[in-house]
């Protein structure tokens, strides 16, 4: 059964826009099936930058169908706000754009919530987008989901309820849009959003059945995930290959691969445990050359090395079949590249992620120089034209996992890609 998953296997940005826009060429369905506006995904197709927030990484493939599963939270704001400018693009979004209604809403007081918490001790670095509160309206059977904006009723009873949470939070009433005022708007983006709205489990199961290419399109990363990740640093949703199941509403035989991609360094955006954090000019240079600011918000992201035992950890809560590694074109220049080969944990040698009490940012990584290369092809056109200490930097990637890596992306184009032939 062809339904392949594509997760992020650090803190996410890892490139996962690129990898589904490459992979969709052949896909009939992709489908997003956690998180909301927080990711943030990039798409470079013949020099023009694309940034999507919601929508699935699959819509410049004018044959792929996108659909939005029930585990996302959405901004009816932002989603419509993104659907208008796809639509400048030139991009029809009519028949191909399918929103679960069982998807839940992210609203102003979601948003105003989250700034708040993060004006207090206890800020994780969240992107502001109102994330954590609504999937904990969502938890506690308070939420509000994107097939229930119709029902005025509905909808005024639980804009109500999140108007007095946000007061409960310290929010001024000068700050918030009056429950009534906000609903009044929520009709207006019921009827925009009414025509896209379906069930996106049947339509994907239906889609397998008939032996159709499903591409799950992971966000964030395995180690933002709120039940594995660095807890609690972490995002509010789970972002493992698995959710792409309860995110969707298949079983889990609908997957039968996962792709793992994987930046050839590391970086994180927010606060948190970070083992292989570089410091000073290192970091500079690799923001510099990997352009290194969030999609979302802007934020420079912390840069540092390849972790090992971070990505063995990931590789298996993911159960990871092969891997795409991305930005091997950044690590050009370096005369040696530090990477981490296991963690020192009280005294002892680790292979992985250590499991709590011990946390991540009680381990000491020991690392190991890598030989690194000079210059890097302007347009590598297959693996061997990479420069061999490039070539055995993948290779030793493969043999610490296990697991085979099918392409290498050496540039942020749709173009830049080559295929990996197995050892
Ligand atoms: P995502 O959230 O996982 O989709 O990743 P982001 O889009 O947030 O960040 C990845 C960034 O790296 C984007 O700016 C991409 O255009 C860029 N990118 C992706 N692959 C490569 C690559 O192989 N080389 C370089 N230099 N940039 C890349
Ligand atoms: P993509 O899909 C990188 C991080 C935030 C913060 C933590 C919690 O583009 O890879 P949240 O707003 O989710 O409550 O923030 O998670 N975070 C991301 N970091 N890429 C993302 O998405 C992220 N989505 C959330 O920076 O540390
Ligand atoms: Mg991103």
């Amino acid at each position: 059964m062809p339904g392949t998953v594509v997760v992020g296997l650090q803190w996410g940005d890892e490139g996962k826009g690129k990898v589904v826009d490459v992979l969709a060429e052949n896909a009939d369905f992709v489908v997003r099936f956690a998180g909301g506006a927080n990711a943030g995904h990039t798409l470079v197709v013949e020099g023009r930058r694309l940034v999507f927030h919601l929508l699935p990484s699959g819509l410049l493939r004018a044959k792929t169908t996108c659909l939005l599963g029930a585990g996302m939270v959405l901004c009816p704001e932002t989603l419509v706000e993104e659907m208008e400018r796809a639509q400048e693009l030139g991009i029809d979004l009519a028949g191909r754009l399918v929103i679960s209604a069982r998807a839940h809403v992210v609203t102003e007081y979601h948003k105003v919530i989250d700034g708040l918490r993060e004006q207090n001790e206890g800020a994780i670095g969240t992107t502001l987008r109102g994330i954590g509160p609504a999937y904990e309206d969502r938890a506690s059977r308070r939420g509000l989901q994107i097939g229930a904006l119709g029902s005025q009723k509905t909808v005024e009873f639980a804009l109500r309820g999140m108007y007095e949470r946000a007061l409960r939070e310290g929010a001024s009433r000068s700050e918030l849009v009056e429950p009534d005022e906000l609903a009044t708007r929520y009709r207006d983006y019921a009827e925009r959003l009414q025509p896209y709205l379906g069930d996106v489990s049947s339509l994907v199961h239906r889609g397998l059945v008939e032996g159709r290419q499903v591409l799950f399109e992971g966000a964030q990363g395995t180690l933002l995930d709120l039940g594995f990740g660095s807890y609690p640093y972490v995002t509010s949703s789970q972002t493992l290959s698995a959710a792409a199941c309860t995110g969707v509403g298949v079983g889990p035989g609908a997957v039968s691969s996962v792709v793992g991609v994987l930046k050839v360094y590391t970086t994180r955006v927010g606060l948190g445990p970070f083992p292989t954090e570089a410091s000073g000019a290192e970091v500079e240079r690799l923001r510099r050359r990997g352009a290194e600011f969030g999609a979302t918000t802007g934020r420079p992201r912390r840069c540092g090395w390849l972790d090992l035992p971070a990505l063995r950890y990931a590789v298996r809560v993911n159960g990871v079949t092969e891997l795409f590694l991305t930005k091997l074109d950044v690590l050009s220049g370096l005369e040696q590249i530090p990477v981490s080969v296991g963690y020192h944990v009280e005294g002892r040698l680790v292979q992985e992620v250590p499991c709590a009490p011990v946390d991540l940012d009680q381990v000491e990584p020991m690392y190991e120089s890598l030989p690194g290369w000079a210059d890097f092809p302007d347009d590598p056109r297959s693996f061997r034209d990479l420069p061999e200490a490039a070539v055995e930097y993948v290779r030793r990637i493969e043999r610490e996992t296990g697991v085979p890596v099918r392409f290498v992306s050496v540039g942020p184009d749709r173009r830049q890609v080559v295929a990996v032939s197995p050892q």
